[in-house]
Formats: C-alpha cells, structure tokens, sequence
C-alpha cells in the first residue's frame, strides 16, 4: 500500500504488531496516532519540522551530568506534573515535581540541627509531623530537606560562595513522628534559562520564576515515599510557577513568631520565622 496522508498512521501502527510487551507497544501505537493527528490538526510545515528537530537536538545537547533540559523541557511544558499527579497516592500529603537540585546523599543532620551553614540569614525554624493517614504519628520516619538560600541559589550553584550540603539535611522523626529543624527563609528564583528551554520560554513570553518553597522527600516504613515542596504562602509567582507544581495543599504561613517557649526549644531568638508543615503518607497498599 501506499505511503499516504490517509494511510500512514496504520501502516506505522502496524509496523509494531510484533512488539512483544504489550505495554510497550500500547504506548508506541497511542504515541503514533497523537503524533500524526498533531503534524495533521497544525499543518506542521518542512521548515518548521526541521526547527523542532534542531530544538530537541540543542536540548540533548544542554545535557550533561548536573544539567538535565530534557527534564526541564517536560516540567515547563506541565509533563512532570501531570504524570507525578497522575501517579499520586490519592491520599495523605500532595506531590510536586523533584526538580534538578536533588542530591542522592544530603548530610545527616540531628533534629534542630541548622541546614543553613553560613549563620547568615534572618532565623527560620521548619516544624511539624509525620503522620499516616488516619493521625498516628511515625516515629523514626526519615525527611530528606533540600532548598535555596536568601539569594535564591542552591549550594551547587555557587560552590565558591556556599559549602556542599548548604541548605541540605536527612532527618528522621523523633518518637511522636515529630521534626524539626533551622534554616533561612527561601527565595523565588529562575531555572536555568541559559539553554533551549530557556529560549522556548522567552520566544512564548513566560517568565522562568519558581515561587519560594523547601523541597522534602519523606519516607516511612510500610508507607508510600513522598516528594513534595512547602511553598511560602505569600512569595512572588505563588500564582505563576514556571513548572506548575504549586497545589494550594502546599502552600504555608513562613510566620514571624514571637513565642518565646517555642524559641527556646528550638534554640533561636525571638522574632524568628516559623512554617508548620505536616506531612501526611498513605499506606503502601493503598497504590
Ligand atoms: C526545583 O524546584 O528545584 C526545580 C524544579 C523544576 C525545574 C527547576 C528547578
Ligand atoms: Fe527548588
């Protein structure tokens, strides 16, 4: 047959009838239908194919082993989102996207340890609990912390002005599922808009703003793990992230705090800036 307009989502559906994972060829046939009714509903010129292909080259290009466009293309075009949202558990604390500034190892950190090893910033206190879904606390469950500083970079930013593992902490939950520890309120700040995405979002006129957040991956034993963000109820672009991950679940009162017994326990002076943020896991059977 042919090689037609009419013809040619079939004959490449067809091309994959021997794929032996089912699944694998669910996807590949479901990719092929939208991809040809994509190039068909806009009328996709040479030219403009031709500029896509010269895009998704440069974003290949822009990777290395701490730069990840490939990732930062899927979260401005709302792709991390939707598949982390499609994939949620349903119940217990909302996710967000990982984001590129994850790292594999954050230093081990005792509760009321301080994550900002500079000393510099306005004191900042981040507390709360780790709960399963019905209320019961889960001691011992373990908070990987990781956020920005003041000035809105993370420490693998600026290795010349900030230490390794600034702004970086592995906690574990006291025998009430209780945690606590010291930092500096974060910045709003840009993802990295010196490559193709960066390109992408300046020729759509988007701004590459984050709204403020601190970053969390939670784990508990027979609980599903989390990855989620607290974001700082009144930062700038609160309504206008650039990668769509805030969820009004999320968003938390960084309130100064006068309360002198609070202080003390958490050993800062007064006022200081306090966000309260639970964290609630669903059960692992519950996926
Ligand atoms: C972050 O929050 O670290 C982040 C998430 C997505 C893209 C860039 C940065
Ligand atoms: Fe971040």
């Amino acid at each position: 047959m042919d090689f037609t307009a009419e013809t040619a989502t079939e004959a490449v559906v067809e091309s994959f009838r021997h794929t032996d994972d089912p699944r694998l060829r669910e996807v590949l046939e479901s990719l092929t239908r939208h991809l040809h009714d994509f190039v068909r509903d806009v009328g996709l010129s040479l030219e403009e194919w031709e500029q896509a292909l010269a895009f998704l080259t440069a974003v290949g290009q822009k990777c290395d082993d701490t730069r990840q466009e490939f990732v930062l293309l899927s979260d401005v075009l709302g792709v991390s989102m939707l598949v982390e949202t499609l994939s949620g558990a349903g119940e217990g604390t909302e996710s967000t996207v990982l984001g590129p500034f994850h790292m594999t190892e954050s230093p081990s950190r005792e509760l009321g340890d301080s994550v900002d090893l500079l000393g510099t910033g306005r004191a900042c206190v981040v507390s709360g609990r780790v709960l399963a879904s019905d209320g019961t606390p889960l001691p011992g469950a373990e908070l990987d912390v990781w956020q920005c500083n003041e000035e809105g970079f993370y420490d693998v930013q600026q290795p010349d002005v900030q230490p390794p593992g600034n702004g970086r902490g592995l906690f574990h939950a006291d025998d009430q599922g209780r945690y606590w520890f010291r930092t500096v309120v974060p910045s709003p700040y840009p993802i990295p808009t010196d490559g193709p995405v960066g390109r992408l979002l300046d020729a759509t006129g988007r701004h590459p703003y984050r709204p403020a957040h601190v970053h969390f991956i939670v784990k508990a034993k027979d609980h599903l793990p989390v990855t989620t963000h607290a974001f700082v109820a009144d930062s700038p672009y609160i309504d206008s992230d650039a990668v769509f991950a805030v969820k009004s679940g999320l968003i938390t009162d960084f309130a100064e705090s006068y309360e002198e017994r609070d202080a003390e326990r958490f050993g800062v002076g007064v006022p200081f800036v306090h966000a309260r943020f639970d964290l609630v896991l669903a059960p692992e059977a519950s996926r």
